[in-house]
């Protein structure tokens, strides 16, 4: 009887399977407490700016209780309909018209009781949307403002899927508790009510009982049940791993001649499924004859009760009916209970993990009562310090060492260092994508801990190691740093990027799509598209990852004109890989693992006999030249 189960079917266990397989995907949910879960919900309503939600919850309350309550009544019209014709008087018009009109009244008041949740279903709709709304849109916006620790670590797949699943719970909790629940547990104490008061106490305790042992007895037959369907839904992903994976490794299985092998595993998997699926079923089998069984054991105690009180005259044969239908009419929700609960249960899960995610609170978060950065007047460029930072990623054992350095306004320093030294970890520093353990990091004056991100990151402008971008046209992509650029705006940061005779030479021009991540692109384009993100946000302080992928000479001659017009007035930060890049910058530090061990101009560091940067230019001068005669040889 339980509803909306589809056991004993491979791979279509509906819902319930997949939500379950998406959770063993990851940490195993635990399952909550139902007072602080109930608490979170009708917090969630609360805060979801509802149209007229308390006017929308008064009356669907009320129509609830309505509908109830004309659910319990009907019995009883029908019931004195039935006395009526039973009356010991001679048949006639006035029995008859009596009977009928009893009869009439029996249907209307079923139809409105049966109608009346339907309305108030209808009334409550928008305070459901607007709940779901409110919790997709506060965990996704909660999640944006997490820290980098996160992101890096939080899988996008299942982190989507714990908002879509969670804000859908919210919808079916308000739905079932609302409107199924809550409504019966009074329906229950109405037709209890009606039952002692009217007849016998014996029939409402009668009433009670039965609820109560067929709601424990289902309760605890669920709980049994869902081991069965966990058991199933694992079979279920170890068999379809196990084919998926011999699928696409078909060349080792037939080149190593384990067909059988492979064939006789998928064997067992699906044996250990269809024990699994054949558990559920016939439990679910188990649990309906169990639930069927203390219902019609009720119904019979309460005719037999019923009929002994008219035989002693005490009642009519049509109050027998009533009695009975009471009964009936109760049961009726009843059948959903072990679907109910189960769905109820997943539900308060799914809801709890994704308000898991709003709980998260950011390392990286504005002080109370944190100002705009201030630039001062008439300077271009903005001051960048760095003061005995240092940094570590998580428990790792090394990481930046004692970084202390300042760049000049409207001038130019650059990174240098082997890969793994830190150098992409200073950038994130700086951006305050990260705070430092120790140290500070300081721009215009202003520790950037005690001024807003928004101003801070409205200052400083990022074009990343590896450039990723919006699935959409160039032209969103370019005015992703200010949405309300207009044409000339962006055409603009394209010149200058050298990217416009690029773009110009394209069939559908600013309006091409990128591609998921932008790898419609070449490396290099999709840099310079980052670059004129970057100039188009104008800010005093531009800083620039460059990739680590060598880029073709003629690509990077490229990139060396953008560079130099986009430093014009302003500071910038560059983390170089190519020596010769970097030749006129103002400063240059050599990091290694961590601590910066030399600094200066180029010419400086050049001249240093035994120091890492000369060793390094002498290195990459070396490879140049051999690289420039391998280019010959190969043309000659
Ligand atoms: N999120 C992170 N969690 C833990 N460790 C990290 C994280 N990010 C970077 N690291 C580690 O910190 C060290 C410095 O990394 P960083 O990205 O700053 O190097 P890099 O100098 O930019 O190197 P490359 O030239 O290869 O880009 C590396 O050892 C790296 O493994
Ligand atoms: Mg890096």
């Amino acid at each position: 009887m339980a509803r909306g189960e589809r056991s004993g079917q491979r791979g279509g266990g509906g819902i319930e399977a997949k939500a379950q397989n998406a959770g063993a995907a990851a940490e195993a949910p635990v399952d909550p407490k139902t007072i602080p879960a109930l608490m979170d919900l009708i917090r969630l309503v609360a805060r979801s700016g509802a149209p007229q939600l308390k006017l929308r919850l008064t009356v669907s309350i009320l129509l609830t209780i309505a509908g109830k309550g004309l659910g319990v009544l009907a019995p009883l019209v029908l019931g004195a309909a039935v006395n009526h014709l039973a009356a010991d008087q001679p048949a006639g018009v006035s029995v008859g018209l009596g009977f009928a009109g009893f009869a009439v009244g029996w249907a209307i008041v079923r139809f409105l009781s049966s109608s009346a949740p339907q309305l108030s279903d209808v009334v409550f709709a928008p305070v459901r949307a607007a709940a779901q709304r409110t919790a997709a849109t506060e965990t996704f916006a909660h999640a944006l403002s997490l820290s980098l620790d996160f992101h890096q670590t939080k899988r996008s797949g299942s982190l989507s899927r714990t908002v879509d699943r969670g804000s859908r719970s919210v919808d079916f909790l308000l739905r079932i508790l609302a409107f199924n629940l809550a409504p019966t547990g009074l329906e229950l104490i109405l037709a209890a009510a009606v039952l002692g008061g009217k007849y016998d106490w014996r029939f409402a305790a009668v009433a009670v009982v039965v609820v109560v042992v067929y709601s424990i007895l289902t309760f605890s037959i669920s709980n049994w049940r869902i081991e069965h369907r966990r058991t199933m839904n694992t079979a279920d992903t170890e068999a379809a791993g196990q084919v998926v994976d011999a699928l696409i490794n078909y060349e080792t299985v037939k080149s190593f001649g384990a067909e059988t092998r492979a064939a006789l595993g998928y064997d067992r998997a699906l044996g250990a499924y269809n024990d699994a699926a054949l558990k559920a079923n016939s439990s679910l089998a188990l649990l309906n004859a169990v639930q069927a069984l203390i219902m019609n054991i009720g119904l019979g105690v309460m005719a037999v009760m019923a009929g002994f009180e008219a035989a002693a005259g005490r009642m009519g044969p049509g109050d027998v009916t009533a009695a009975v239908l009471i009964l009936i009419s109760l049961y009726a929700p009843l059948n959903i209970l072990g679907f109910a609960y189960r769905e109820i249960r997943q539900s308060f899960i799914d809801m709890e993990e994704m308000l898991k995610v709003t709980r998260q609170t950011p390392q990286v978060a504005d002080a109370p009562g944190a100002a705009d950065l201030v630039r001062p007047e008439g300077q271009s460029g903005g001051a960048l310090a760095f003061e005995d930072v240092s940094f570590r990623h998580d428990a790792r054992a090394n990481g930046l060492e004692d970084v202390s350095f300042t760049v000049q306004p409207g001038t130019t320093t650059a990174l240098v260092g082997p890969s793994g030294s830190g150098k992409s970890t200073i950038v994130k520093l700086a951006l305050r994508l990260l705070d430092p353990q120790v140290g500070r990091v300081v721009i215009d004056g202003a520790d950037v801990r005690d001024v807003t991100q928004a101003s801070l990151r409205r200052a400083v402008a990022l074009v990343p190691q590896d450039v990723a971008l919006f699935n959409d046209t160039l032209a969103v992509n370019i005015a992703f740093a200010r949405p309300e650029a207009d044409e000339t705006a962006i055409w603009a940061a394209a010149e200058a990027a050298e990217l416009a005779e690029f773009i110009r030479s394209l069939p559908d021009g600013m309006e091409t799509r990128v591609g998921e991540r932008g790898l419609k692109l070449s490396g290099g384009e999709r840099q310079r598209v980052g670059i004129a993100r970057a100039l188009l946000a104008d800010p005093c302080i531009l800083i620039l990852d460059e990739a680590t992928s060598a880029l073709d000479s003629r690509t990077e001659a490229a990139i060396q004109k953008t560079l130099r017009k986009a430093k014009a007035g302003r500071t910038t930060l560059v983390v170089a890989h190519r020596l010769s890049t970097i030749a006129d910058a103002e400063q240059i530090l050599v990091l290694k693992a961590g601590r910066i061990v030399e600094r200066g101009a180029h010419h400086e560091l050049v001249a240093r006999v035994g120091g890492e940067y000369a060793a390094l230019w002498k290195k990459q001068t070396r490879g140049a030249r051999i690289g420039l005669d391998g280019d010959r040889q190969s043309a000659g």
